[in-house]
């Protein structure tokens, strides 16, 4: 892997090393894959430019943080994203130790090929968070909650964008389905194995849709705050008004993302959408976001535009195919090196000092 300068030749790796059919679900967006292209060029194609400070004695630097109270090095974590078995054998379980000796944040996800405890037993040191999809049968929910809280998860992420799958269509292609030697881990039974049952389209939305809860309101906040006391994260929120009903129904902290631009196409890429979202309860919850980050600089202008915490999700699934837990371990690595240098390079010592005025819209240059 020493070969591997940037997340794109990992990818590049990845990708021709993945059955046509994963490397579809991983890499893809929805519809026309127009938000897909924007996660990326928004950070790209000129519109958002760092103002470097110079002269600032950059020779200490630390990019720690804390994020809902916990420290962790570096202001990067990794995004649920189902699955991992398919990338390597070790899946998700090769990912959390990378996540442990990276010190950040491990999101799990609900439909994980590893489980809850076998993800807990990997990687009892990391910070470990649950990512929550809610099923029809609340029971089904509150049991992954419960097991989460003994397994030592630290907070609950409710995905809130995913009333039913967006248009994935290499998936409906490919009629995607979970390998028949996987299983969705987390789950016994028709739960685990329904995925597999689709002889037309995507077996993945049609357990999606058969399965996961499409009337949610905002009282499955209250819901879920009345069961438990870890925190909640909301994940998949564009909009300031939603962020500010979040705050109002009691998550502690909001996760600004569209998904990996895999539900609907046509949002602002998330890194468009953050600003508003910092202006409204920016001062009273945390915010994070996620998609299109590849490296460094990504990290840093999402900082500057106001984020607690960033998070990635496929670029760990490219280290993860290209050489287990040590590629997601290198992939993390890498980033910590960028984001180190753009700090050192930009003028800051720390988090603190990513502030609004380190960055600026392209469109003042253009004036
Ligand atoms: C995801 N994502 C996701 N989100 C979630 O809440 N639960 C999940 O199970 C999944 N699964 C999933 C699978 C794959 C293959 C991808 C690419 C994404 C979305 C994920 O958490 C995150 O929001 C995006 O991946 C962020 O965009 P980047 O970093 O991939 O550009």
């Amino acid at each position: 892997m020493a070969r591997f300068v940037c997340i794109q030749d990992y990818e590049n790796h990845a990708l021709n090393n993945l059955t046509p059919s994963v490397r579809d679900y991983y890499r893809s967006g929805a519809g026309d894959e127009n938000t897909l292209k924007w996660n990326r060029e928004a950070f790209k194609k000129y519109k958002i430019r760092i103002r470097p400070r110079v002269l600032r004695d950059v020779s200490k630097r630390d990019i720690s943080t804390t994020v809902l109270g916990e420290k962790v090095s570096m202001p990067l974590g990794v995004s649920p994203t189902a699955m991992q078995r398919m990338a390597h054998p070790d899946g998700e379980c090769a990912n959390v130790k990378a996540a442990q000796a990276a010190k950040t944040v491990f999101i799990l996800s609900t439909i994980s090929t590893s489980s809850i405890e076998e993800v807990a037993e990997a990687a009892p040191e990391a910070v470990k968070w649950f990512q929550l999809y809610v099923y029809f049968d609340r029971n089904v929910t509150l049991n992954l909650i419960r097991r989460a809280e003994k397994a030592g998860f630290k907070a609950l992420v409710l995905t809130v964008d995913t009333p039913m799958f967006g248009d994935r269509r290499r998936d409906i292609r490919n009629k995607f389905a979970l390998p028949k030697h996987l299983r969705f881990a987390n789950f016994d039974g028709y739960l685990a194995r329904k995925i597999n049952s689709s002889n037309e389209g995507s077996g993945l939305s049609e357990y999606v849709t058969n399965l996961f809860d499409d009337s949610l309101t905002w009282n499955v906040v209250t819901w879920l705050k009345s069961v438990t006391k870890l925190p909640i994260v909301l994940k998949g929120v564009l909009t300031a008004e939603d962020a500010e009903l979040g705050v109002k129904y009691g998550a502690s902290a909001i996760m600004v993302s569209n998904h990996g631009a895999r539900q609907i196409d046509g949002t602002p890429a998330s890194i468009e959408a953050l600003p508003e979202i910092v202006r409204a309860v920016g001062n009273k919850v945390e915010v994070f976001m996620d998609g299109g980050i590849t490296q460094g600089t990504d990290v840093f202008k999402a900082l500057a535009l106001g984020a607690k915490m960033v998070f990635f999700g496929r670029p760990l699934l490219w280290g993860l195919t290209c050489g287990g837990e040590q590629g997601a371990r290198s992939v993390l690595e890498m980033m910590r090196r960028e984001i180190d240098q753009a700090f050192a390079l930009a003028g800051c010592k720390s988090v603190e000092q990513v502030t609004k005025d380190m960055v600026v819209h392209e469109s003042v240059y253009s004036r």
